[in-house]
């Protein structure tokens, strides 16, 4: 097993992450485990000695599930850190199933009759000391968002877009230094990861506010698969991004490359120590641009 994710029960559920792929399915064993349950990563991995958030029917609502270190899912009981499950093996507190929105939907969920898209690639690491100064991710009530997820529900908040989570069928690691690899190798050949979320109403909207986090002082190789997918000639295109230092890193530019045909405006970016903090500020800027 080449991926292994084990949370330190200190670390706590919150900061568990939301890791979810078309093709990866819940699987059943073999007699006599055939009511044992685990999950399948369908790529020769499987989840193991971990918590994840996992959204089975694909409605974008996740529940969180433990699994034991042969991979089998606790199922109606105190699991090892002292959470309780249901004997659906959901997370429940005081009978509750816990549950988090991914936001990963096969196509954009229309919340209305908006013009105004937010498409957005997160990818929020699970180390790091705290969920303000210096880690990839924001506290936001019970659970925890990506930083540019987080500006994502705030643009959409403020606009009443409807929101399109950008997802690969491939899942990354979620620690800082594999990530970092991983990240590096892509961009070295330049590699185009498959996307397991597509915008089948893309007719639907005219103005598309595209997040992403700024990786080797570029967007991340999933932004060119979603570039190569669509053709936005004719429409506005308002990037957004959070970053560590680097600012936008001329990303803007590179989607006027992509995108000839249309409109992409300046932008939006903020570094990933303040994203909390910007959001009346990101707020203000999204109302100034007049878009409704
Ligand atoms: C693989 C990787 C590469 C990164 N490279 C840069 C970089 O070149 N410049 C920079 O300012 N920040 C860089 N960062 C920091 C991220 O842009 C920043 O943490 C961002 O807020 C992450 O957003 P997310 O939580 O929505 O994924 C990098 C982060 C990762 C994981």
């Amino acid at each position: 097993m080449k991926k292994q994710f084990i949370i330190p029960a200190a670390m706590g559920m919150a900061m568990v992450m939301a890791t979810t792929a078309m093709a990866a399915t819940w699987r059943t064993g073999a007699a006599p485990n055939e009511n044992r349950w685990w999950f399948d990563d369908d790529d020769g991995t499987y989840a193991v000695n971990e918590w994840r958030w996992l959204d089975g029917n694909g409605d974008g609502v996740a529940e969180c599930y433990a699994f034991d270190s042969d991979g089998w899912m606790y199922a109606d009981t105190t699991t090892p850190d002292g959470y309780q499950v249901n004997g659906d093996g959901a997370w429940v507190v005081n009978g509750v199933v816990q549950t988090q929105q991914t936001g990963v939907q096969n196509t954009p969920q229309s919340q209305g009759d908006s013009r105004i898209l937010i498409a957005y690639y997160t990818l929020p690491e699970t180390d790091g000391t705290d969920t303000d100064a210096g880690a990839s991710r924001v506290a936001v009530g019970g659970g925890v968002q990506g930083n540019v997820e987080y500006m994502a529900n705030t643009i959409a908040q403020a606009t009443g877009g409807d929101l399109f989570q950008i997802d690969t069928v491939q899942n990354y690691p979620t620690l800082h230094e594999p990530l970092v690899d991983q990240a590096e190798r892509e961009q070295d050949r330049n590699a185009r990861p498959e996307l397991s979320t597509h915008i089948d109403n893309l007719e639907d909207y005219d103005v598309i506010f595209v997040g992403y986090p700024i990786w080797w002082s570029e967007m991340p190789m999933a932004m060119y698969s979603f570039f190569d997918e669509y053709d936005f000639s004719g429409k506005t295109i308002i990037p957004f991004s959070s970053h560590g230092g680097s600012g936008f890193s001329g990303t803007p530019s590179e989607i006027r490359r992509l995108e000839s045909g249309a409109n992409v405006l300046d932008g939006y970016t903020v570094s990933r120590g303040s994203v909390a903090g910007d959001s009346s500020n990101l707020r203000n800027w999204v109302n100034s641009l007049n878009l409704q």
